[in-house]
């Protein structure tokens, strides 16, 4: 599997298939881009498809930079698209791979044919939420990773996939266990700081499809619709997944990813 190294910073992505418009895939947070193996299985027969792992996630070394932001990687995943000749690209994000399509889409507007919003969510953290985050990062100071990770992962999976598909959730601990205390806190860190996206909704001028788990927690079906209805995208709510929904519900989140590609 390919590795490039864009501003000094070398990415490890994953790139198959051939066909346009080529699909860029943002993964969530903490796992990476092998979260997306399903959706690369579906869709390379009839597009390409490319999926980077960010920095210190997957198999991509952490960031020289120190503090890592959304912002930074938006324009690390803009000059990949750049350096891979793919022109213009859906961009296909899952919760904080969301908050990266949403700095791509501000930053770099012209390398974005479509958009893709799957789980997440265009607001920025409230206090609440920043505080959870300083509260994880404080935990991995201490030494406990492993249950910041395990708390996670019963907020990543529905009720349903945690009790029926326990090979699922061995599949996301695993991923999830790939990456690095110091990862894990950039990231939060990153995500922290976020912009908030919330006005653009309505200005954004490509097709945009949303889709998410019917038990999603931490962004829940009503706030998908709430983002549909400004952005005026479709919305569909994938049934039995939570909020990762690629993964807990595969086969329907493959089906409205190739009917929205299909009528590009
Ligand atoms: C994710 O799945 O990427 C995270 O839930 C995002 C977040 O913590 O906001």
């Amino acid at each position: 599997m390919p590795f490039t190294t864009v501003s000094g910073t070398r990415l490890h992505y994953l790139d198959a298939g051939s066909g346009d418009p080529p699909l860029l895939l943002l993964h969530a947070f903490p796992v990476s881009a092998g979260m997306w193996e399903e959706q690369i299985v579906a869709l390379a027969p009839r597009w390409r498809v490319v999926a980077p792992d960010l920095p210190g996630f997957g198999q991509s070394p952490a960031s020289p930079a120190a503090d890592p932001t959304i912002d930074a990687w938006g324009d690390l995943v803009a000059e990949l698209v750049t350096s891979l000749g793919l022109g213009s690209v859906v961009v296909g994000g899952l919760s904080m791979g969301g908050y990266v399509a949403f700095s791509l889409l501000r930053r770099h507007p012209s390398l974005v044919a479509g958009l893709v919003l799957a789980d997440t969510r265009a607001a920025a953290d409230t206090p609440e939420v920043a505080q959870r985050r300083t509260d994880q990062q404080q935990k991995i100071a201490e030494g406990k990773l492993n249950e910041v990770i395990e708390g996670m992962l019963g907020t990543l999976l529905s009720e349903q996939t945690r009790t029926e598909r326990p090979e699922v959730v061995d599949r996301v601990r695993a991923l999830a266990s790939l990456t690095p205390g110091d990862t894990v806190v950039a990231g939060l860190e990153a995500m922290k700081h976020r912009a908030d996206a919330t006005g653009e909704l309505s200005l954004i001028d490509v097709p945009v499809l949303v889709l998410v788990g019917e038990h999603d927690g931490p962004s829940p079906p009503s706030v998908a619709r709430e983002m549909a209805e400004a952005a005026n995208a479709r919305l569909e709510v994938l049934p039995g997944a939570g909020h990762l929904s690629n993964l807990e519900a595969p086969v329907e989140f493959n089906r409205a990813l190739e009917s929205f590609l299909s009528g590009l």
